[in-house]
């Protein structure tokens, strides 16, 4: 499939923008520091705290799974039957989901639920976080995907 070309210019922080790449959603989220400061506090929660599975291109491989911190790209795809996992912002308790939700995504098929990294938390269905395409920035608020 072709590359597709965001433009990333008003996606506000705290916000989330899907566009389709080889027939798949692609989630970009401007993450907000509040939602950053979450991944730190994850890592003995999430099964690949590190990235250490091939879900990423080599420069996507850090603490925030991104070339830049608050930018995410990542395929809306759960790694474990395929369903597209639903957005689950609001931190708190909620019906179904961990004691100390601190938001990000829920896999409505069997559970799986990722943090605003991507990351899968241990125990779930899903077998690896997930995946970041591979993608540029053209410019600073416009973006390649492919
Ligand atoms: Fe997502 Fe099974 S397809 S948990």
């Amino acid at each position: 499939g072709a590359p597709v070309e965001v433009d990333i210019s008003k996606l506000e922080p705290g916000q989330m923008m899907t566009v389709e790449w080889r027939g798949k959603p692609v989630w970009i989220i401007n993450r907000t520091k509040d939602m950053l400061d979450t991944l730190p506090k994850l890592a003995d929660a999430v099964a690949d705290p590190k990235s250490e599975k091939n879900q990423q291109p080599a420069y996507a491989k850090n603490d925030t799974r991104s070339i830049k911190p608050e930018i995410m790209v990542v395929v809306g795809i759960c790694t474990h039957l395929g369903c597209s996992p639903s957005q689950k912002f609001k931190k708190g308790a909620e019906e179904g989901m961990p004691g100390e939700w601190l938001g990000g995504f829920l896999c409505p098929c069997h559970g799986s639920t990722f943090d605003f990294a991507g990351r899968v938390y241990k125990s779930k269905p899903a077998p690896t976080n997930l995946e970041v395409p591979p993608h540029f920035y053209m410019a600073d608020t416009r973006i390649l995907i492919g």
